[in-house]
């Protein structure tokens, strides 16, 4: 069976954590794509090379998680070809047989248009930066200047630029509990298995 839940939205929404949670409720496979353009961005040299010869190694890093990570994943994002050489990595696991969740911020528009179900994923980012701050730390107005930096970068490029797909569901987690935040995607995943 292909079934592929596209799960994208801004940093810090709790895509992670839902697309997990929904991974493991269904047996899918996931694939974290924030973490393939994190380790470009950490490599360093040319981002264009580094995309075309990613290794498992390179997405093995411990640091892929840091803001300054996040960071260089947002610059390294806006180029075309960087973007154009890790596509087809994403699409085979979209249809892999099992099922597949893949979460990022182009996988409902640009990966995997035809995705069985397509969520967005997003909250304020207020709320955003203080989950963010409770993971990495730091100083709490740096880390709101972050996220917001970082959503402007990935909301305003010309290719492949964050938003909803027309026909994605959009779950807010600003108020929801991690529990009802899965709930509410994993419903949205059996109704479409049915
Ligand atoms: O989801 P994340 O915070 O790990 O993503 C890090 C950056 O990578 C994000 O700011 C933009 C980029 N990214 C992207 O452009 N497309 C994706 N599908 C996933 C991430």
């Amino acid at each position: 069976m292909m079934f592929t839940v596209a799960i994208d939205g801004p940093a810090a929404a709790g895509k992670g954590t839902i697309s997990r949670a929904v991974a493991a409720r269904f047996g899918f496979a996931h694939l974290d794509t924030g973490a393939l353009y994190r380790a470009v961005g950490v490599k360093g040299g040319d981002p264009v090379a580094a995309a075309r010869s990613l290794s498992p190694e390179d997405l093995a890093r411990d640091d892929l998680r840091t803001l300054e990570a996040g960071q260089a994943a947002s610059k390294v994002a806006v180029i075309p070809e960087v973007r154009q050489a890790l596509l087809e990595f994403q699409r085979e696991f979209a249809r892999r047989e099992g099922g597949a969740v893949l979460d990022g911020r182009d996988i409902g528009t640009v990966i995997c248009p035809a995705a069985e179900v397509k969520l967005f994923v997003t909250a304020s980012p207020e709320v955003r930066a203080h989950r963010r701050w409770l993971e990495v730390g730091g100083d709490a107005a740096q880390v709101l200047a972050e996220v917001k930096e970082r959503d402007e970068r990935d909301m305003n490029r010309a290719d492949a630029p964050l938003k909803p797909a027309a026909d994605a569901v959009v779950i807010d987690t600003s108020t929801l509990s991690v529990e009802a935040a899965v709930a509410a995607a994993c419903a949205e995943v059996a109704a479409r298995l049915r």
